[in-house]
């Protein structure tokens, strides 16, 4: 029995029946809902048309607000970056951050690596010496099967850059994988990626008759891995000590800054939020150009923990009153191929930026991470977070609050220097009415 919910044949309505469905079942038939739906419609039809066409079963459109953070300084060049995000300080974060870095040079960023990594799972139900030859036998005819698909990415500087068998029994009886590198230039290449698993596993069955029997051989997967570690990108920003001490107008600034990365390096609990901060500034750029931040996420995270425990991604080293902040993170990008061209903003992005090869994309969005990180730190060993976020936070409680254009202002000035939680606000904001 189906509950009165259920739909069958729900992505075959048009955009208006899927509305009037839903409201109908969801909102007993509010006609708020539906008009909150439509005035998010964009007025131009062929952007919102090009928005319906991303995904499936769309019926209006979530906006961020895009902003940009500026004076990032990243390899002696200045950009103005663009970030989407809904967290209020965060831009306001990178961009400052981006400000009291620029007179010590800014950022210096290097890409370690741009090798993609991808599997074809399998189980193998017999000896390893057979799988092995047979999987050296048919290694080299099955790489030039792949040249229709591999041509084009090899023009642009990619390709397939190495297949092997891991045997992973250790872990799983009879699991093996074949593992591929591959180097996608400036795609992020999920689909060239999965393209080449899938027709190589495909070789693999039609080929295996010929070695043995065909039940021995048991594709699972062909799945890019989200675990990039040798796509990676590394930033640092320094100043002498001294430097810092007086831009703080903290004495053992560089001591305390220290302390507070050692301990998200050795506490896990503290690495979490100090690590999603980083990834405060990476999404926001990651999203803004319209590549993948899950992908990013998942594997920023397993990077962290690829140790064996859980770390900050960012360190810092002093020498000789030297101090350098630095960020290690796997970041597989694209400034071609995807959303990167197809959703108009994103293609913005990518021109405000200079239009960036991959490499260069990384090398921005780590200094953002880096940048991001150092103010949160910058924050919590001085005057904490909440002045600095309650400040941003004050718009959205205003905005919540309905306070009028005059009132908000009035109200910035009273909070200037006071945390704005609501109650307070709210209270203020009545005072202020009453006594009109
Ligand atoms: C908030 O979104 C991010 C911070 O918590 C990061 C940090 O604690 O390092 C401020």
């Amino acid at each position: 029995m189906h509950d009165k919910n259920f739909v069958e044949g729900f992505s075959k309505l048009n955009k208006q029946q899927k509305i009037d469905w839903l409201v109908e079942h969801y909102f007993s038939g509010n006609a708020h809902a539906r008009v909150l739906l439509e005035r998010y419609w964009h007025t131009d039809t062929d952007i919102q048309s090009l928005h319906e066409g991303f995904i499936e079963n769309t019926l209006t459109n979530y906006w961020l607000p895009y902003a940009v953070a500026p004076n990032f300084l990243i390899n002696g060049q200045t950009y103005a970056v663009p970030m989407v995000t809904e967290e209020s300080s965060v831009v306001a974060a990178a961009a400052k951050a981006a400000k009291f870095w620029y007179p010590f040079g800014g950022f210096r960023a290097q890409v370690l690596g741009t090798t993609k990594l991808g599997h074809i799972h399998l189980l193998f139900h017999g000896p390893k010496e057979k799988l092995q030859h047979f999987f050296e036998q048919t290694r080299e005819e099955f790489l030039r099967r792949l040249k229709p698909f591999t041509e084009n990415m090899e023009k642009r500087g990619g390709g397939i850059l190495s297949v092997e068998l891991d045997d992973w029994t250790h872990r799983l009886d009879n699991y093996y994988t074949l593992t591929f590198r591959f180097d996608t230039a400036d795609s992020m290449g999920a689909n060239f990626i999965n393209t080449i698993l899938e027709e190589w596993a495909d070789y693999m069955e039609e080929a295996y008759p010929a070695y043995g029997h065909p039940d021995e051989l048991e594709i699972i997967m062909r799945i890019l891995s989200n675990h990039n570690p040798g796509c990676r990108v590394r930033v640092t920003v320094e100043a002498d000590e001294t430097a810092l001490a007086r831009k703080t107008g903290i004495n053992d600034y560089a001591r305390r800054f220290e302390t507070a990365v050692k301990i998200a390096r050795v506490n896990p609990y503290r690495a979490v939020t100090h690590n999603k901060g980083i990834m405060n500034g990476i999404d926001a750029v990651v999203l803004a150009t319209g590549n993948d931040f899950r992908a990013v996420e998942a594997g920023a995270h397993a990077f962290a923990a690829s140790g064996g425990e859980y770390k900050s991604l960012s360190f810092v080293e002093r020498e000789n009153g030297k101090f350098v902040f630095g960020l290690e993170i796997p970041l597989a990008v694209g400034t071609v191929g995807g959303m990167t061209r197809l959703h108009p903003l994103a293609g913005l992005s990518m021109e405000l930026l200079g239009n960036p090869g991959a490499g260069q994309l990384m090398q921005i969005t780590g200094a953002v991470g880096l940048a991001q990180n150092f103010s949160a730190i910058h924050s919590l060993i001085t005057e904490g977070i909440q002045t600095g976020h309650m400040r941003m936070h004050l718009n959205n409680i205003l905005a919540q609050l309905g306070a009028t254009p005059a009132e908000a202002e009035q109200l910035r000035t009273q909070f200037a220097n006071r945390k704005a939680h609501v109650r307070a606000v709210k209270d203020a904001l009545n005072q202020l009415r009453n006594k009109d």
